[in-house]
């Protein structure tokens, strides 16, 4: 297709209904227009917590990648704010070595060299107007030096607790306004968003306040996922999949982040947060809101954050959570051949902690397309392995028409989407077996992104950071998303408030009441 074809706006997406349907059926088009590289306007990216584990390991890394691959603005500024004493050479260097030590990409010291030339650094506290309204004249003076034009995403990768003195200096330098900065000024905020339903909306309403709500990016970073987006591509521009993507034909949905990592050096966070606020409430929840929601009119922010959003109020919670809602909680044990400690026994956690480290929940969608389909949810730290997957299971044919058949051990037909590692997509059916028998077994059709493309899937980081300098919010969740999202956690919280967790050893899948749990509804957790 040549460059003039790519690029023409052969269907508006604003066309309403004026447009034939079988022009408007195809959300992924724009998707399509997007395969030229797409290079944000200039701008400066401030980061707060440059010092933090977040910033070294995912940000300034995805950032190198970025103008390793050639898609940051010619124009471009990275600056680091944090209270040390430090000058740019101090920030350059620290992410250079994060870079070097966590970048996707080739190392290349040519494209370090060329950025390195941009990078800055102001020294100050949150609570320091001084340092506040050096960040502000700093902003100012970049766009004359390097022609930033007064546009700035600010990206705050600190703890929630500090996000409102932040916010207020922004207000108050008037760092956060449009009109005053000539350019374009955006947030990004990183999870938690919020402790529960009411501090998000207390959080929601100070952002809101501060910046347009357009310009506030909250970070999903599951959404940046390859995996993810492919989600969206094997429903909508297949024909396969979606008639029997409902509950005349699915017989459950199993959604599964696993982790084999304990909680590192997060106990501050972590024992006061606990695996469902930490990953259900956002990246699990998710992940359900994809899998069940409509085809979006358009691949727009606007349109598939609202069928988000409708499958979000729609979600049932189970009515008998003591059996429905399980939280576990890892004790000592062995994985990968090390013994490791319990929980309760790490770095900075409290002996008693009734914290949990596992929460799995069988939730309902109340709409047509799944009335009493279970969606079977867990995430967990301490399992045997890292792997996230989402599993579609079929309800079983109901007649086999062989008369001598071991179907024994036939199971349901799966469709298995493996958000990570492993990057791709499983389909399990029956096949017969080689012999004079009619006999039929499971077996796989695999799909592996490494060995069907040769490119190989950015970071989400790398793909929200350039996202957020583009303005696109398409993958990101706006705020009532996220305040849909306490609505199913905060029931759920408080049932669990003062409750002991269950045991599980480290290195094993979870307690046994996750198991029961789906025992009692005749069916049993993948292994992935
Ligand atoms: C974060 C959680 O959002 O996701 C962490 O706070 C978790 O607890 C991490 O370890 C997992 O991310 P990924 O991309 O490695 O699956």
């Amino acid at each position: 297709m040549s460059l003039t074809e790519d690029q023409s706006p052969a269907i508006s997406t604003g066309d309403g209904p004026l447009v034939p349907p079988a022009l408007r059926a195809n959300p992924l088009r724009d998707a399509r227009d997007r395969r030229l590289p797409r290079v944000p306007e200039p701008c400066a990216l401030v980061v707060f917590g440059v010092t933090g584990d977040l910033a070294r390991k995912k940000l300034l890394p995805a950032i190198y990648d970025l103008a390793n691959r050639g898609l940051l603005p010619a124009d471009f500024v990275l600056l680091g704010f944090a209270r040390r004493d430090w000058e740019d050479e101090d920030f350059e260097s620290l992410a250079k070595k994060a870079a070097k030590e966590h970048a996707r990409t080739n190392w290349n010291e040519e494209v370090w060299a060329r950025l390195a030339d941009d990078i800055k650094f102001v020294p100050g506290s949150f609570d320091d107007d001084e340092a506040f309204d050096t960040l502000s004249s700093t902003l100012d003076e970049l766009r004359n030096s390097h022609g930033i034009k007064g546009n700035a995403a600010f990206y705050l990768s600190i703890p929630p607790s500090m996000f409102p003195v932040v916010l207020k200096q922004m207000e108050r330098t008037k760092m956060a306004d449009n009109t005053a900065s000539g350019g374009w000024r955006r947030v990004v905020v990183e999870k938690p968003f919020g402790h529960d339903l009411a501090s998000a909306k207390e959080l929601n309403a100070l952002v809101d306040d501060v910046f347009t709500a357009e310009d506030v990016f909250r970070i999903d970073h599951y959404l940046g996922k390859e995996t993810v987006q492919n989600l969206m591509a094997l429903r909508f521009a297949n024909q396969l999949f979606e008639p029997v993507w409902n509950s005349n034909y699915v017989d459950s949905v199993q959604i599964t982040m696993a982790e084999d990592v304990g909680i590192g050096g997060r106990a501050g966070f972590y024992d006061v947060t606990g695996a469902a606020r930490d990953v259900l409430q956002n990246h699990l929840l998710q992940l359900l809101a994809l899998t069940a929601m409509e085809e979006p009119v358009e691949f727009t922010a606007e349109a598939i954050r609202t069928e988000k959003l409708k499958v979000l109020r729609a979600i049932r919670l189970p009515a008998d959570p003591g059996a429905y809602a399980i939280r576990g909680q890892y004790q000592q044990g062995w994985l990968a051949g090390e013994r490791v400690p319990a929980y309760r026994d790490e770095k900075d956690v409290p002996a008693d902690s009734k914290t949990e480290s596992y929460a799995a929940v069988r939730l309902g969608i109340d709409t047509r397309r799944w009335a009493g389909v279970p969606f079977y949810l867990r995430t967990g730290k301490r399992l045997p392995r890292r792997v996230t997957e989402i599993a579609v299971l079929f309800k079983k044919a109901p007649h086999l028409p062989f008369s001598h058949t071991d179907t024994e051990e036939l199971g349901h037909n799966q469709l298995v989407i493996r958000v990570q590692p492993d990057e791709g997509v499983t389909l399990k059916f029956g096949s017969k077996v080689p012999g004079s028998m009619m006999e039929v077994r499971d077996v796989a059709m695999d799909f592996l992104y490494g060995e069907a493309f040769t490119e190989s899937s950015p970071e989400a980081y790398e793909r929200l950071i350039l996202d957020v300098m583009l303005g696109d919010a398409t993958l990101f969740p706006r705020n009532e998303e996220v305040e849909s999202s306490w609505r199913v956690i905060d029931p759920l919280e408080e049932f669990w408030a003062g409750q002991e967790p269950e045991p599980y050893r480290a290195g094993e899948w979870g307690p046994k009441a996750a198991d029961d749990m789906l025992a009692r509804d005749g069916r049993s957790w993948r292994r992935p």
